[in-house]
């Protein structure tokens, strides 16, 4: 009778009665400046104790532990106000903190303002915008939640409009964009609709390294628990055709290529690279170096030439490459990519192919997906006790195996 919905004053309560004064107080999460019901354990959290590597076990990285291993990944809203979060960002993210995603991911926040890919994409380039961080932050953390900040740039494909109002078109002045100062590893254009930008000097390259690491302060101040990095699109030289050694350009400049630049700083938390894996223009499927503790590959997207053939869990094979590549080291592996149900993405895990999986539009079409696929797998989570006390605390109704989180 999974999700069976019976009447709230109907309901059998599944956990322990109240019996003392304590147990009769609605507590409120601790080490968060406003109240809202303290949820312990986390939804998405299983009542049972699961087998280590399945998709409702915990997830330990370095020290911080997900509740389980569906995480949300990074997605543009084109929502942001001069960078700055805006309500839609915090109902938007603090929904699948709400539904028991074991991780939430912001979507990519640019380290400066000519590092957006549109005029209304976040940023951490001042410090005024870590307040409104702080604050989803902070709601995630009292769900219980671990929440991470996605660092970006967008090099030479910056300043175009809202992908609804063209997919393509560049973002001019009159639509607060930033033709003139749009920088990529060279002057090459990525598709002739978007801004001929001018090759990166070393000053400009050191001026970035310099705001990736303000930003990543900035993000620890706001108290994120993982920052990933999107593969910059390109200020670094991806694909050189010339094969000529342009100035600056080498990747060991990079602060995303610098993991210094995320461990050497106080309170540092895990680093979560998201990793280029497929350039198809080229020889084919390859695992690239990843470094830090949980590499996501993505498809790139870094060259119009990239011909991408979007299909069922189309990027695993990159992720199995990359935990091969890893094989003995303690880096835990992504993967992301039309990974549509629990019975898909416990495959992905099952056969080792990942530690993890990264969910995208799926999470858009279904905020609940975390419930569906445990439903799926028969598996009871916990709920948000606001919700959960209206189906008696337990959707499947069967008897727990294990009481250990009561
Ligand atoms: C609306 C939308 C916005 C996205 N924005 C970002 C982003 O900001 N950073 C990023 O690395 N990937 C972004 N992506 C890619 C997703 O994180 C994900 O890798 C991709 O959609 C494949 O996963 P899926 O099939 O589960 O959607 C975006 C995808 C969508 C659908």
């Amino acid at each position: 009778m999974t999700g069976k919905i019976v009447q709230a004053d109907q309901a059998p309560i599944a956990s322990t009665p109240c019996s003392t004064e304590e147990n009769l107080i609605n507590h409120g999460a601790p080490n968060v400046p406003f109240y809202t019901p303290v949820q312990s354990p986390p939804a998405g959290t299983p009542w049972d104790t699961e087998p280590e590597g399945s998709l409702f076990s915990p997830l330990k990285v370095d020290g911080m532990q997900l509740y389980n291993r569906i995480i949300v990944s990074p997605m543009c809203q084109y929502s942001a106000k001069d960078g700055y979060m805006t309500m839609w960002h915090h109902v938007h993210l603090g929904g699948f903190a709400v539904r028991g995603a074991g991780l939430v991911l912001t979507e990519v926040v640019s380290v400066s303002p000519e590092g957006r890919i549109s005029p209304q994409d976040l940023g951490l380039w001042e410090d005024g915008q870590i307040e409104p961080l702080r604050q989803i932050v902070d709601f995630a953390h009292s769900q219980g939640v671990k929440f991470g900040v996605q660092l970006g740039h967008a090099g030479r494909k910056a300043s175009t409009v809202a992908p609804w109002i063209d997919r393509k078109a560049a973002a001019r002045d009159y639509s607060e964009g930033w033709p003139k100062n749009v920088i990529g590893p060279s002057a090459e254009v990525y598709i002739t609709q978007t801004i001929v930008q001018r090759e990166a000097t070393i000053e400009d390259l050191d001026k970035f390294k310099q705001d990736w690491v303000a930003a990543v302060r900035r993000a620890l101040k706001a108290g994120v628990d993982v920052s990933e990095r999107r593969l910059v699109r390109e200020p670094h030289p991806p694909l050189p055709r010339d094969g000529r050694p342009a100035q600056g350009r080498s990747p060991s400049r990079l602060p995303h290529h610098d993991p210094h630049a995320h461990h050497s700083l106080p309170g540092a938390r895990p680093f979560a690279p998201a990793v280029d894996a497929r350039r198809e223009h080229q020889a084919g499927p390859g695992a690239c170096g990843a470094r830090g503790r949980l590499p996501r590959h993505h498809r790139g997207g870094i060259d119009a030439r990239q011909k991408i053939a979007a299909k069922l869990g189309y990027q695993v094979p990159y992720a199995e490459a990359i935990k091969k590549a890893l094989a003995g080291t303690k880096t835990l592996v992504g993967t992301v990519g039309e990974i549509e149900s629990g019975r898909q993405a416990q495959a992905i895990l099952d056969a080792r192919w990942a530690d993890a999986v990264f969910v995208g539009r799926q999470f858009l079409n279904d905020s609940f997906l975390v419930w569906r696929w445990a439903d799926e797998h028969e598996e009871d989570i916990h709920l948000p006790s606001q919700y959960g006390w209206a189906f008696g605390n337990t959707r499947t109704h069967k008897p727990k195996r294990s009481n250990q989180h009561e």
